[in-house]
């Protein structure tokens, strides 16, 4: 069957195993006909990230070692790996040659990657997080789009569903770097409000007749942070906007602004919403003020709010949030 055929290891194939789904666990190598594991000795947060880039789970999250995952059986293949973190797989990464070692399986090297789940959608090689190649995550891996018919509502819908607020421009012709893997959709015709890229009209799915000098990117207006607080759900409000990142002011900030704040980068409810550069006075401009949010909004972006970058503040006046 198919499915025997693909279960065939090729040499230098990884797994993660013992963990709770296939982008979390003890990282396991194929080497000359056996799996074997990965000593911790130098295992870092950047060896970790070429393992789950590499399994197509997105980012890595941790690189736990000591046998996190349980020890494993068979042979230790690799020791003192010391990946750059851009290394397209674990075995491009220096390393001491294969099965030579001086650890026990009670090093076993593990990782834990985010878990892209069917149709996740993330923007690739831009200054922020809401500018940048779009990339696409269907059958186990990530791909891009094709700028075929690319255009302003497309790139709306993709902001939209990013929580990045409106669209500022729709890139063709891989404006952001060209993409590897698969190219997974073309032919994409949005009409700008559907609440997800993949409702829109496009081609079959890896049906396409482009290159990745193809590849379609967007830019949206709002990106947002929040900086010099406890962890990243609380600080000074900073968002991006054509091109660079300042502050809101705080005239007229309120919980209701602060719970957008909140909701939008996935931080729950908003407990508080300080004033006065509470959380210190922010540098370079300051793009927003009288934002005046009803609460329900999903972007900051979206409330009511001075023309960007007019206000009658000093940095003394930044706004903050404290998010539960
Ligand atoms: C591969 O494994 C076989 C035993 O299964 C061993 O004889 C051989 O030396 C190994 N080759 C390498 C390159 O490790
Ligand atoms: C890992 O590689 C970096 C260069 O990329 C080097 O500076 C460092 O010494 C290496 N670490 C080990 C433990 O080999
Ligand atoms: C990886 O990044 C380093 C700098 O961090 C660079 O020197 C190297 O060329 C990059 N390698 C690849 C394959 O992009
Ligand atoms: C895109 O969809 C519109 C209808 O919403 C249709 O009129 C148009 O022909 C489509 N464009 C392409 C290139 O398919
Ligand atoms: C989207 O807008 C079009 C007109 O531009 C309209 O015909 C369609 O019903 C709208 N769809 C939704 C889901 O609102
Ligand atoms: C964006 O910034 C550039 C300078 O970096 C400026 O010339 C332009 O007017 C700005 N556009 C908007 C819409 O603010
Ligand atoms: C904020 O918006 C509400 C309506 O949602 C309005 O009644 C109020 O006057 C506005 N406040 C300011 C300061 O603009």
């Amino acid at each position: 069957s198919t499915a025997a055929l693909f279960s065939v290891p090729y040499e230098h194939s990884l797994r993660l195993v013992n963990g709770a789904n296939r982008c979390t666990g003890r990282v396991e190598v194929y080497h000359n006909g056996t799996w074997g594991t990965v000593c911790d000795d130098g295992w870092s947060i950047n060896d970790a990230q070429v393992v789950c880039r590499q399994l197509g789970c997105g980012s890595a999250l941790s690189a736990p070692g000591n046998a996190f995952f349980g020890p494993g059986p068979g042979p230790i293949l690799l020791d003192d790996v010391n990946c750059s973190g851009n290394e397209s797989s674990l075995s491009q990464c220096p390393h001491a040659p294969w099965g030579r070692h001086n650890c026990g399986h009670q090093e076993d090297a593990g990782v834990t990657c985010e878990v892209p789940y069917e149709h996740s959608l993330r923007l690739v090689n831009g200054a922020n997080t809401c500018e940048g190649r779009v990339e696409v995550y269907y059958n186990g891996m990530w791909g891009t789009v094709c700028d075929d018919g690319w255009n302003i509502n497309d790139a709306q819908v993709v902001c939209q569903q990013l929580g990045c607020g409106s669209a500022v421009s729709a890139f063709g012709n891989a404006f952001f770097g060209r993409g590897i893997g698969s190219i997974m959709l073309d032919d994409v015709n949005c009409t700008g409000n559907e609440s997800s890229l993949f409702d829109c009209p496009h081609a079959p799915w890896g049906r396409h007749n482009c290159g990745h000098h193809e590849d379609a990117g967007v830019s949206c207006e709002g990106s947002l942070r929040l900086v010099n607080g406890a962890n990243r759900c609380a600080g000074r409000v900073e968002i991006y906007h054509n091109g660079t990142w300042g502050t809101v002011c705080d005239d007229g900030w309120s919980i209701n602004d602060a719970q957008v704040v909140c909701q939008q980068l996935g931080c729950g409810s908003a407990l508080s919403a300080p004033g006065n550069a509470f959380h210190g006075p922010g540098s370079g401009p300051i793009l927003l003020d009288d934002v005046n949010c009803s609460g329900n909004e999903y972007s900051l972006s979206q409330c009511p709010h001075a023309p960007w970058g007019r206000h009658n503040c000093g940095h003394q006046e930044d706004a903050g949030v404290i998010c539960e």
